[in-house]
């Protein structure tokens, strides 16, 4: 991991792991771009930079007598606006005479050990020597306003960090309407685009186009990042697979209105922006202030979708999970198992079901607070309802804490009902438009965290209900799309903040209370996973993948998930059969092997239990628990495709490849099948290895390349599990 600027060509070279960063200054100061890739060994690449006279681009360096160079058809690195780039623009600043052209160029910079923190954006981080970042300072010549462009390599991880920071260094006040907080140009456009989109209980279903002239966006403007686009998206070349070809990943630290631009220009260079959404953003920068704009998490691969994918669990399970080594108790959730319809007696029959089975902690799903006996009303009011739970929840805590379990407990804080006293007292706490129906969703409103007032309040009542009995666990859901997005407190020209001011609010609570309650393991919800994102992982370690349980839908969601996110960062669930969401019929052998992929528990009635059925249940729960540090720290390799067939396979590899655990699904039961054979992809070609389960001893390059043969699978028996581990760790001998 080094950063070098090399003064005579004016080139600056990022190494990190693996790969390298190129670029280099262009006439007038221009910071523009040259290769990201495998690492090279030399600056000196600026023979790479080629330019012809096209026409219809303007030249700034005409006068010189140059008419080849034009910024329309430069690859930059933080393309400005109205000067003559008519691709997508970076950055656009208002100026009080009404003119947006923004022009950014090179004024100094500088390099420093470790990485700076974005607070209070959420953000990674690393020990001085972990990492090395550079600062580069472009400043606009008009306006004054600079921006501070960070990249960060790191010792350990194959990933390159990159945010920015605005300062308004000028004498008056001015808005920023565009800040994306990275772009980067490539020189062709050889791509095929990859994108994690879908909807309620379908997210992050793996979507592969080729790229194409013009604009592809995806974005959010639901408040969060949302079911429907992640803010990830990757490059990968035409014949990527999950072990061969290039794949560039790009993820935005960031939970709230994104977008992502790829654009191919009209000579078929790539560009790629991400950041907030500029779509209804507008921000006051006064003389001397200054605006941070959130972190982008940047890999490459040259070994495949597998690779990108592990660069990035590596680096988030080191450097942004900030729990990643607090436990994650095998639990039992409420919701499926009883809705809104429970007391304290029947929650403390459904722990005591549990604790004969192995399960460790009872979490209280939404209904516990004020009349909320369905999803209609009572958002908001944060006291516990004593009709339900009599003697509290400190009386729950102690009962459920004297079985040897833990107590979780679910909160909606950013959210209220119509319905509810917070409402009548405080009706002006919402997000709301003057004189505009407040539209509900799910019954319910958002409350405006772009107030300090709001966030004080729920920080008090929140902490007064955490204080109030043993609780260890908070499941923190967020339940609808924001709309009429406005708030009662801000003057007009800052209104266009409210969105991004609003999620600083959910991170600014978030954070205290994680500081108050350092012991609570908390998990992010939003529906499901409607907010999945590597903003919301630095405050909870984990969340709720999807509200979709059915296993075999899973299966897709988990894939998709994995395509950036490590599995610790995944909650899942096994359900009851049929399913309540799809109403399938599984083996509950699936739903196991699919939960165990992720934070692991139940949501189900287990008084409905067969003595057969609480078998299987004993067992799942001691396999998870032996391996649950494997499927959390290990290596994740995606094996067999469910978006293509009957089948799906993973494995899960520790660091040094001495331990594998595989699992195989069959999605239907099929008849007279034919036999199958899947390599292990994740197999050290140098080990032996012997099957725990059978005692057979393989050769690495024998399962690897031949593979292991999976058994005919019938009725309750559609899943294939085994386990390898290292043997003769000096070889045969
Ligand atoms: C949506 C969540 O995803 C569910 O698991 C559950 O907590 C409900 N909200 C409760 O309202």
């Amino acid at each position: 991991m080094t950063i070098t600027f090399d003064s005579k060509n004016e080139i600056f070279k990022l190494d990190g792991f693996t790969t390298s960063y190129v670029m280099k200054l262009f006439p007038g100061g221009v910071l523009s771009h040259l290769y990201y890739g495998n690492y090279i060994n030399d600056t000196n690449l600026g023979y790479l930079v080629r330019f012809k006279d096209r026409g219809f681009s303007g030249n700034p360096l005409e006068a010189r007598g140059n008419r080849g160079y034009s910024l329309d058809t430069a690859t930059q690195e933080y393309p400005g606006f109205g000067v003559g780039d008519y691709r997508t623009a970076a950055i656009t600043v208002e100026l009080p005479d009404g003119s947006t052209a923004t022009d950014m160029r090179y004024k100094c910079h500088n390099i420093f050990k470790g990485k700076h923190s974005l607070a209070p954006l959420p953000s990674s981080s690393a020990n001085e020597d972990d990492a090395c970042t550079l600062k580069i300072t472009l400043v606009d010549g008009t306006s004054g306003v600079e921006a501070d462009l960070f990249y960060t390599v790191f010792k350990d991880s194959d990933v390159l960090t990159r945010n920015v920071v605005i300062r308004n260094a000028g004498n008056y006040t001015v808005y920023l309407s565009r800040i994306m907080s990275a772009a980067l140009d490539f020189h062709h456009s050889d791509f095929h685009l990859i994108t994690l989109n879908g909807r309620w209980a379908c997210e992050r279903q793996i979507e592969r186009r080729p790229v194409h002239h013009g604009i592809s966006l995806i974005e959010s403007m639901r408040g969060n990042s949302s079911h429907q686009y992640n803010p990830f998206l990757a490059f990968v070349s035409p014949n990527a697979d999950e072990e061969n070809g290039e794949a560039y990943g790009f993820n935005l630290v960031y939970s709230g209105n994104f977008a992502a631009f790829c654009e191919v220009d009209p000579i078929s260079q790539t560009r790629v922006l991400m950041g907030i959404n500029p779509t209804d953003f507008k921000w006051c920068l006064m003389s001397g202030e200054s605006f941070t704009a959130p972190e982008v998490v940047i890999t490459y691969s040259s070994n495949g979708l597998g690779q990108m994918s592990r660069n990035f669990h590596r680096f988030y399970n080191k450097h942004l999970l900030r729990d990643i080594n607090k436990r994650r108790p095998v639990l039992i959730n409420s919701w499926e198992a009883a809705y809104f319809d429970f007391t304290t007696d029947s929650l403390l029959t459904l722990a005591k079901q549990a604790s004969e089975l192995g399960i460790e902690m009872l979490v209280v799903d939404d209904g516990w607070f004020g009349e909320r006996n369905n999803d209609k009303c009572a958002l908001g009011d944060w006291y516990v309802n004593e009709k339900k739970l009599k003697g509290g929840l400190s009386r729950l805590a102690n009962e459920v804490n004297s079985m040897g379990m833990k107590l979780g407990l679910w909160i909606e804080p950013e959210m209220i009902s119509k319905d509810s006293r917070l409402f009548e007292e405080h009706p002006e706490w919402c997000l709301q438009v003057n004189n505009r129906h407040m539209q509900e969703s799910r019954s319910q409103l958002a409350l405006d965290l772009s107030r300090q007032d709001v966030c004080d309040y729920l920080y008090d009542v929140i902490s007064r209900v955490l204080k109030s009995a043993n609780i260890e666990y908070i499941k923190w859901d967020i339940n609808r799309s924001l709309s009429e997005v406005q708030s009662q407190l801000s003057e007009p020209n800052r209104q266009r903040e409210t969105w991004h001011r609003n999620i600083l609010g959910v991170y600014g609570l978030f954070e205290r209370l994680r500081q108050t309650f350092p012991d609570i393991l908390f998990e992010g919800c939003c529906g499901g996973g409607g907010r999945f994102d590597p903003g919301m992982m630095y405050f909870a370690p984990q969340h709720w993948t999807s509200d979709n349980t059915d296993p075999i839908e899973r299966i897709k969601i988990q894939m998709g998930t994995s395509l950036t996110y490590p599995i610790s960062a995944m909650a899942s669930h096994v359900s009851s059969s049929p399913n309540h969401q799809t109403g399938r019929c599984t083996p509950l052998h699936t739903r196991g092997y699919v939960a165990f992929t992720g934070g692991f528990g139940y949501e189900m009635d287990l008084g409905k239990l067969t003595d057969e059925e609480k078998e299987i249940i004993k067992e799942q729960i001691k396999i998870y628990k032996s391996h649950e540090d494997l499927i959390r720290n290990g290596d994740f390799y995606r094996i067999k495709n469910p978006f293509e067939g009957n089948s799906a396979a993973w494995c899960f590899a520790s660091a040094q490849k001495d331990r594998l655990f595989f699992t195989y699904v069959q999605i239907l039961s099929i008849p007279n099948q034919p036999l199958y054979r899947v390599r292990i992809s994740c197999a050290d070609e140098n080990k032996w290895y012997k099957d725990t389960k059978t005692g057979d001893i393989y050769s690495g390059l024998v399962l690897k390349h031949a593979g292991i043969a999976i058994p005919e699978l019938l009725g309750d028996f559609l899943t294939y599990s085994c386990e390898f581990e290292e043997v003769f760790p000096n070889g045969i001998v």
